[in-house]
């Protein structure tokens, strides 16, 4: 695990943006795992930037979305089909037949899981999965107890999530309870993870998921065991880290982050 802080929101943004962009530029197939949430918003905004005036090219990819609010049509504005429509993918050249969103209007929700998986599989799994954290610590809807080794399935919703999010809806008690979202083994199973947090109200739960004790009750704490995986923090996020002078070392100075070091700067 790796964890970059950068000063402002923008720049933590820019990072992230600039390391999807070359991992898209170097396979222009690449299959990438999606997130929704008010952290995605400036980050998509960026990539569509990019796309329109640094040609940042997305016809060819293939894209997984993480999870689905269960019981509400593509059509709600509080769906993650409309946002993900709305926020990104109207504004690029992405094929919409490679984009792909759990249907939580599935009749049989476990079948519509269990599809969801074997179509990653049959995409040869995904290089590179994007991720933020929620409050309770939840990386797509894996809740506090999911196992460590869940698939996709259905999830009821925590009340820290249900206060989080019932605001993003027109009218709040419309909130769905349930979700279908990927597990914390599936997620596990991309070759790389990008996780992007700013904000000062995630700063206690970035450092209990970067330095904490790998636990069930906080899902974020099992990408301690992803081989390949990066956390872009803003300074505000970064607050309750204790390693923070050694993650800033790392970004200045080793090889390996120079080519982003001449990108942002
Ligand atoms: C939702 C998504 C999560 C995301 C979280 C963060 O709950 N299911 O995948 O990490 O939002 O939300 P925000 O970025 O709005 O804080």
């Amino acid at each position: 695990m790796q964890v970059i802080i950068q000063p402002t929101s923008f720049d933590a943004v820019n990072l992230a943006a600039h390391i999807i962009a070359e991992r898209l530029r170097k396979k222009p197939h690449l299959v990438l795992g999606l997130a929704t949430g008010r952290t995605m918003i400036p980050l998509y905004q960026r990539l569509i930037e990019m796309h329109q005036k640094e040609t940042l090219d997305f016809s060819l990819a293939v894209t997984f979305n993480l999870d689905e609010y269960i019981g509400i049509p593509p059509q709600h504005p509080g769906s993650y089909h409309y946002f993900m429509y709305n926020t990104f993918f109207r504004h690029i050249n992405i094929d919409l037949r490679n984009t792909h969103i759990p249907n939580g209007m599935a009749t049989d929700i476990f079948k519509e899981c269990k599809e969801y998986e074997e179509k990653i599989k049959d995409f040869g799994g995904i290089d590179l999965q994007l991720l933020s954290i929620g409050e309770s610590g939840h990386i797509g809807f894996n809740e506090p107890l999911s196992s460590m080794f869940s698939r996709t399935r259905e999830k009821a919703l925590s009340p820290v999530t249900i206060e989080q999010n019932k605001h993003l809806f027109p009218n709040p008690n419309d909130m769905p309870k349930r979700a279908i979202t990927m597990g914390v083994g599936t997620i596990l199973e991309a070759n790389e993870c990008l996780v992007l947090v700013t904000g000062k109200h995630k700063s206690k739960i970035l450092a209990k998921s970067v330095e904490g004790p790998f636990t069930a009750m906080i899902s974020a704490t099992a990408l301690q065991l992803h081989p390949n995986c990066i956390f872009v923090a803003d300074e505000e996020a970064g607050t309750d880290l204790e390693q923070k002078e050694y993650y800033r070392w790392i970004f200045e100075n080793e090889p390996e982050w120079e080519f982003y070091r001449k990108k942002i700067r």
